[in-house]
């Protein structure tokens, strides 16, 4: 016999802390509990490292339909539409609602009380709103601390989740089978102590963020692990779009700098892509030359870095005033000097790194994914905004917009069944596990899943590299999944299964687009082919272990 305990009983459980996490738990705390589970501290997301900002129509200038036509075409023809307007019409009122909530973003010196607007690549206005080159981090930490004195919302830091709880799977003592599944939570692992517990919720909402760490080489942080995507695919929710990672074009070569990102913002300003002997060459690739769409100018450097055999490629940020490059991106120029690189007189060393995934978990318009009481919402979920490419700074935008729209749904499904109690849930079975005699296996088959990722799929890709990349990877994941089952688990096995199941899900995505769209280049299939694969990607746990 099981024995049964709800250790944490909440109306909305929220795995993640980041813009759509914190964002959601917000709204959802006008009339419910809520519980914020995060796996380091509060501040640690992916957000927290956004430098550009967010893009909204807001000059004068500009319109809705210009922001959803760049939108759509960066998409490669398989944008949702509906989905691309509901976030460009509902843009200037989540950038006025962060106003109101006393997040600061830089005003334009001449227009006294106007917004500053950047540009970025693909976009025909300046559109993007921003805190200097910190962003992400002015809104985090705005957030957070709203949330943190929020009486409904509690945070539970240092904790990750290891599964959804499902009714058919986890609920004890029914007469009779649910007629529909449902998910009621989570089982979350504390971290210090290797306890796990279970978190039972009416509704779930996953902003567990990306997985950029199943690439050797990223911009995103040690938590991009994602954890999100993987449970709710074991759960059972369709996947879509996951061939599609964007590679952010300039990160900062040098072995310390952890593929620090040189925003595009700082193209927006000027400054220009050079190969090593000093030429410019992006004017041969597109007509928007270096502000052209992040794909392009990727794919771009990796063709110049292999024509010419080098290691990277050179950015010209000294072309911009001093003034400006202090002012307008401080972080970024505080940190390229310190790597002891004189970037007001000599143009800096970069290479493109894995940056964001623009598929995810299947949403609805309301972030509901297909099984009643989930959510996803921010990167994790793939809401049809970015098809096949995302539009630089839409990312903040998106989270923003579908973490409202899904505290809203969530609001009204608590409503609707208020009254039914949260079911009484099995405490997690360790299964005898014991510890590993060598922790560093794990961490071999971490570094080997990343290598193969980067090596055979990365910005440009050949059905071979993608065929040799399944086998590789699916090698790794029978090994991760015997030890899953066999050693007590930490958050290191955790993560490192669900890495491994991301990046099956992605050479599995990739390998059914036999064409070239957006982010996914084949070089064997160097054309997109509309008839057979102008639609989404979409896998479900029968097309993949
Ligand atoms: C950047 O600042 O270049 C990154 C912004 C984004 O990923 O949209």
């Amino acid at each position: 016999m099981r024995r049964i305990r709800n250790e944490l009983e909440t109306d909305v459980l929220v795995v993640g802390s980041g813009i759509a996490g914190l964002s959601v738990a917000l709204h959802a705390a006008q009339f419910a509990r809520v519980l914020v589970v995060t796996k380091r501290e509060g501040h640690e997301s992916n957000t927290n490292y956004a430098q550009g900002g967010i893009a909204a129509a807001l000059g004068e200038d500009d319109s809705l339909e210009l922001h959803e036509r760049d939108t759509l075409a960066c998409g490669a023809g398989i944008s949702d539409p509906e989905a691309v307007r509901v976030l460009v019409e509902e843009g200037p009122g989540e950038i006025a609602r962060l106003l109101t909530l006393g997040v600061r973003f830089d005003r334009d010196p001449k227009l006294p009380g106007i917004l500053a607007l950047g540009r970025e690549g693909g976009h025909s206005r300046r559109r993007i709103v921003h805190s200097k080159d910190r962003t992400g981090r002015a809104i985090e930490s705005v957030l957070l601390k709203l949330a943190q004195r929020h009486p409904k919302i509690s945070i539970l830091e240092n904790h990750i989740m290891v599964d959804l709880i499902l009714d058919s799977k986890h609920v004890v003592g029914r007469k009779r089978p649910a007629a529909r599944d449902r998910v009621w939570g989570a089982y979350v692992l504390d971290r210090a102590t290797g306890k796990i517990r279970a978190s039972a919720a009416r509704a779930t909402v996953l902003a567990t963020g990306g997985a950029g760490k199943a690439y050797l080489y990223t911009t995103n942080p040690d938590i991009a692990t994602g954890d999100g995507l993987a449970a709710a695919f074991r759960a059972g929710a369709p996947v879509a779009n996951l061939e599609f990672v964007q590679f952010h074009p300039t990160c900062l070569f040098h072995p310390e700098a952890k593929s620090f990102l040189i925003s595009e913002a700082v193209r927006g300003e000027g400054a220009r892509l050079l190969t090593t002997d000093g030429r410019p060459f992006m004017h041969r690739y597109h007509r928007l030359g270096d502000l052209a769409p992040r794909d392009i100018v990727a794919r771009a450097i990796d063709a110049e870095m292999k024509r010419r055999g080098d290691k990277f490629v050179l950015l010209d940020m000294a072309r911009l005033k001093r003034r400006l490059l202090l002012k307008r991106f401080p972080h970024i120029t505080t940190r390229v000097l310190a790597f002891g690189y004189d970037v007001f007189n000599d143009p800096i060393p970069v290479v493109p790194a894995a940056h964001y995934v623009c598929g995810g978990v299947v949403t609805d318009l309301d972030a509901r994914t297909a099984i009643p009481g989930l959510y996803a919402c921010g990167e994790v979920a793939c809401t049809g905004v970015h098809g096949a490419n995302r539009l630089a700074s839409n990312s903040l935008l998106e989270a923003l917009v579908f973490a409202r729209r899904a505290g809203k749904a969530v609001l009204g499904e608590l409503l609707s069944e208020a009254r039914a109690p949260l079911p009484k849930l099995p405490v997690w079975r360790f299964n005898g596990a014991v510890a590993p005699k060598e922790q560093v296996i794990f961490d071999h088959n971490w570094d080997a899943l990343r290598r193969v990722l980067w090596d055979y799929m990365g910005i440009v890709r050949t059905d071979e590299r993608l065929r040799r990349a399944a086998t590789m990877v699916g090698v790794l994941r029978d090994q991760i999944e015997r030890d899953y089952w066999s050693y007590r688990l930490d958050s290191d096995l955790v993560e490192l299964r669900n890495i491994g199941l991301v990046a099956d899900l992605m050479v599995a995505s990739a390998r059914r687009r036999k064409e070239s769209r957006g982010l996914h280049w084949n070089a064997d299939h160097p054309r997109p082919l509309d008839r057979a694969f102008r639609k989404d990607t979409i896998l479900t746990r029968q097309d993949v272990r």
